[in-house]
């Protein structure tokens, strides 16, 4: 189902450009399809270090944002999505490096397997990369706001940043929010994707077929 929408997305990859390049599994078959593509970019920007790894195994030259200027096309998974294509992503921890390529891409396409579609987001713990020395004050904020957060074991980004999960919240405001979280000191950034949302979602069915949704 992954690989299916990760194919799905090759059709927007376009000659000579840079693109963007998320992080986790569904990306990983996006970065192992494209590489026996007939169009190939020129090269691409990473979400992270196991991207950046990923990418150069398969021959695909690695730019800096800081050098490409604006990338015509972000592609990337979700851990969910709602029918606003809004997302929740991090569930690999790179969140705060895939809204940034994501907020520096034209287009972004979204690639999941159809379970990742639902009516609420929130069942899927929501990430967050915290600075190491707020988190339990960052912990404190978001009891106040209804979630559970749990440190996220063992774990550090590819920032040298710790995750705090949330669990237990229903987001009927995911945009809101990404807001009240974004403003928490310490926050690194959030993994909700309301405020730059998807742009088109390919969801790959079992039977092989792909569900294209634009909004
Ligand atoms: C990585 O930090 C995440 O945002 C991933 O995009 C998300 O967890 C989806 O991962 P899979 O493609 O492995 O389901």
């Amino acid at each position: 189902m992954k690989q299916a929408a990760a194919v799905a997305a090759l059709e927007w990859v376009q000659d000579d450009s840079i693109i963007g390049v998320g992080t986790g599994s569904t990306a990983n078959h996006f970065i192992d399809a494209l590489a026996n593509w007939h169009t190939m970019p020129r090269g691409a920007v990473p979400s992270s270090e196991a991207t950046e790894a990923r990418l150069r195994a398969v021959g695909i030259e690695i730019y800096d944002l800081n050098s490409s200027g604006t990338l015509s096309l972000y592609v990337d998974g979700a851990d969910e999505a709602n029918a606003n294509l809004q997302l929740i992503k991090g569930g690999g921890g790179a969140l705060t490096r895939e809204k940034i390529v994501a907020a520096a891409s034209i287009k972004f396409i979204c690639i999941a397997d159809a379970s990742k579609k639902v009516a609420v987001l929130g069942d899927f713990p929501l990430p967050i990369e915290v600075i190491p020395m707020a988190r339990s004050y960052v912990a404190r904020e978001i009891v106040q706001l209804g979630g559970d957060p749990e440190l996220r074991d063992q774990f550090r980004t590819d920032n040298g940043n710790v995750i705090l999960d949330i669990h237990n919240m229903k987001i009927t405001d995911p945009l809101q929010l990404e807001q009240q979280i974004n403003q928490l000191a310490g926050v690194v950034s959030c993994g909700l994707f309301a405020r730059r949302p998807a742009d088109v979602l390919l969801l790959g069915n079992s039977d092989g077929s792909v569900e294209q949704i634009t909004i």
